[in-house]
């Protein structure tokens, strides 16, 4: 991402470079070239957040941003990692993957991936592996799940496993849920490994079907401006889970199997049962935000791209009001892209810090990150840094 004075990079620019810094740690790291070298994006989501544990939907595309690991074959069951992100290899074998919490660190997402392959019995061929990524950590782009997709993807190829790409983010999800320890849904890996070119995911996170839904944005003559707040994330893993729990136990108080299961059509009657105005508010999020989605899906299928604007912008006062899950930062991030022309603006991802997406005209992508940058220089919040994105394709195999 650039800093609010340089221009945006051209999507893609990075790509090559992030391969090109894979394989040359690979070389520098086991003095021979990798047997082949996959990336996984990381992702935005467009619409539907806090929606995915509950069952229900979500909308969101890849970024060129990409995660790259080259990776060749070792003998046994030992793993060596090296990432650009630590001077250090970490070596682990079958014992220490086997006990979760043994690995940790950024290595805790390979390991956890190399655990949740063989607790599902797969044969995991030993492997020396090279992390590259430009996707920025802890900004909720899903840095993890690019690691976990890309490493999965090696793994699979490196040892002719049979785990089609429709299976592997359940897969993946498991090593984030249970060996990382974070409790999060299936959006993210789903995002990252099924994601194609030019569309958006439409995602039922309950049956896990899929539809691309176009999302021409340069035939609109339009941009997704990502601002990336620099907020620091405060308390975001247990308002998380505190936010899943509430959501969990709403379900359950209304007798339904998971939020999801309550139309928008029946949410005042819903609500009217419910005596917790917190729990109420938090229902009201995700049944809202559920119909947001179909209805963005809508627009999109009909190539009424620019009017999904309006739509965006009140997921974002549901986040803000309802949810509660935005802070200062995103609010004003939000808030000057709209003042600016945005013709929508949300936060995306978890929430508690991470990134602002602004759909804007292409020509006006510089003046509302302009005025982003000025009113955080108003409020004298840190800088922040913003890129425009293109909808970019799932996990590949690059060599
Ligand atoms: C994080 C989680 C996802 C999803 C989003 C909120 O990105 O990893 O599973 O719950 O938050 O939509």
């Amino acid at each position: 991402m650039s800093g609010p004075a340089a221009q945006t990079a051209p999507p893609g620019a990075a790509s090559g470079d992030v391969a090109a810094r894979a394989a040359a740690g690979f070389h520098a790291a086991y003095g021979e070239p990798p047997a082949g070298r996959w990336a996984a994006p990381g992702r935005a989501n467009l619409i539907g957040e806090h929606t995915d544990y509950n069952d229900g939907f979500v909308l969101p595309f890849a970024l060129t941003l990409r995660t790259v690991v080259a990776a060749a074959p070792q003998p046994g069951e030992r793993w060596t990692v090296r990432s650009e992100l630590s001077d250090e290899a970490v070596e682990f074998g079958a014992d220490e993957v086997d006990e979760p919490g043994r690995v940790t660190g950024w290595a805790a997402y390979v390991a956890g991936v190399v655990w949740a392959l063989r607790e599902a019995g797969y044969a995991v061929p030993g492997a020396r592996l090279a992390i590259a990524s430009d996707v920025p950590v802890g900004s909720g782009l899903s840095s993890s799940a690019a690691i976990e997709a890309a490493v999965l993807a090696a793994l699979v190829d490196l040892g002719g496993l049979d785990l089609p790409a429709e299976k592997q983010p359940r897969l993946a999800q498991r090593a984030e849920n249970a060996y990382v320890g974070a409790p999060t849904g299936i959006m993210d890996q789903s995002a990252v490994i099924r994601c194609r070119e030019g569309h958006a995911l439409f995602l039922d996170c309950r049956t896990e079907a899929v539809e691309h839904i176009p999302f021409d944005l340069d035939a609109a003559g339009l941009a997704v401006l990502v601002i990336d707040s620099r907020a620091p994330h405060r308390h975001a893993d247990g308002e998380y889970a505190s936010r899943r729990a509430a959501c969990e136990r709403a379900a359950s108080l209304l007798g339904v199997p998971a939020l999801r299961d309550v139309p928008v059509a029946d949410l005042d009657a819903a609500l009217a049962r419910l005596d917790d105005d917190e729990i109420r508010r938090r229902v009201r999020h995700v049944v809202t935000e559920d119909q947001r989605v179909l209805d963005t899906v809508d627009l999109l299928r009909a190539g009424r791209v620019r009017e999904i604007g309006p739509l965006l912008t009140a997921s974002h006062a549901s986040m803000r009001d309802d949810f509660e899950i935005t802070v200062p930062e995103i609010d004003t991030a939000v808030e000057a892209a709209l003042a600016a022309g945005a013709l929508g603006a949300r936060m995306t991802g978890g929430g508690f810090g991470g990134c602002v997406l602004a759909l804007v005209d292409a020509d006006r992508s510089d003046t509302v990150a302009h005025a982003v940058a000025a009113a955080y220089a108003d409020r004298g919040f840190p800088a922040p840094a913003h890129v425009t994105v293109l909808p970019a394709p799932g996990t590949t195999r690059l060599d």
